[in-house]
């Protein structure tokens, strides 16, 4: 299996090196337009195989799309981060050139491929590489949620003081500071709801903390974080080539589904070999309904914003 990854900057780099290290896919092509950076993180990648086990060969090159020809998956990474006070918003203008141009060339080679979407804002690139592609909405997924929803746990597991993986939790909504939705009501440690331990100032804590968990690393690092969706992206990617039909939050296209339509947001899906094999309808509180409504009008009018490159 073949997985491609454009864009070899953190976010990239961290893709392959999970999918590798997991050995999730037998090849990975890294793409970037930088002149020696793919190839670069690729032959050093490559050197790590022997030492952690893997025989997942990586390959690097600079802009050129046949190498990347027959790919099962590809990953669209490319455009620029986010710096320290910017919103992931404030992207658009650029990466929606970058992300429109990056799945045209993509398809050329490999018009059979699932797109999966990390490039920011994140759902309104989703919708623009749905919408300038034509590709049947299977095909194309934000991966955002798996991301927020890994922040979200490791958060809970802070406030509960218990490991990260016993705890269960999944964040909808759009992938932005003010339009994520952590789901705290249905959040569980092995099963027992959350609100069992935890009062509600400190589950609405947790909830802040994972709407802001990118902001407060971009803050911190001085530009947008790799390690967790890095491993966001492998973990995504494996259930689409294991066939693994994992339940994830993506970033997909709603045709009435929560009441929703003409938009690419974050809900709960079932993710094996076709890509998005089915939106799981998870039963919403009114209060949850009304936020999921508030996130989808923030995404909309962000979407407004395509309208010069659409
Ligand atoms: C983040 C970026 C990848 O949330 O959107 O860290």
């Amino acid at each position: 299996m073949k997985v491609t990854i454009v864009g070899a900057g953190n976010v990239g780099a961290s893709c392959a090196e999970y999918i590798a290290q997991k050995r999730i896919a037998s090849k990975v092509v890294l793409l970037d337009i930088k002149e020696g950076v793919a190839e670069g993180k690729a032959l050093d990648l490559s050197q790590t195989a022997t030492t952690l086990g893997f025989n997942t060969t990586i390959t690097g090159v600079t802009n050129d799309y046949s190498a990347t020809a027959a790919s099962d998956v590809v990953v669209i990474t490319s455009g620029v981060p986010r710096k320290p006070g910017m919103t992931r918003e404030e992207l658009i203008g650029i990466n929606a050139g970058i992300v429109q141009g990056v799945s045209s060339s993509i398809l050329e080679y490999s018009p059979n491929t699932i797109i999966v979407v990390v490039s920011n804002p994140m759902d309104t690139m989703t919708y623009l590489a749905l919408q300038s592609t034509g590709l049947p909405k299977n095909r194309i997924i934000g991966m955002g949620g798996a991301l927020d929803s890994s922040r979200f746990k490791t958060y809970l597991s802070k406030a509960l003081d218990k490991p990260a993986n016993d705890i269960q939790g999944m964040v909808i909504g759009g992938h932005g500071d003010t339009t994520m939705i952590p789901l705290t009501r249905i959040a569980s440690y092995n099963g027992a709801p959350v609100s069992q331990y935890l009062d509600e100032e400190t589950l609405e804590k947790v909830a802040a903390d994972t709407m802001v968990g990118g902001a407060t690393l971009t803050k911190l690092l001085g530009t947008s974080a790799w390690y967790a969706p890095g491993a966001s992206v492998a973990y995504l990617v494996d259930s689409i080539l294991n066939d693994q039909k994992r339940m994830i939050p993506c970033s997909v296209r709603l045709e009435g589904e929560y009441g929703l339509e003409d938009i690419c947001i974050g809900v709960p899906c079932i993710i094996g070999s076709n890509g998005v094999e089915a939106i799981v309808d998870v039963k919403l509180d009114e209060r949850e309904k009304q936020q999921l409504n508030e996130s989808a009008e923030k995404v909309k009018s962000m979407n407004s914003a395509l309208k010069d490159v659409l």
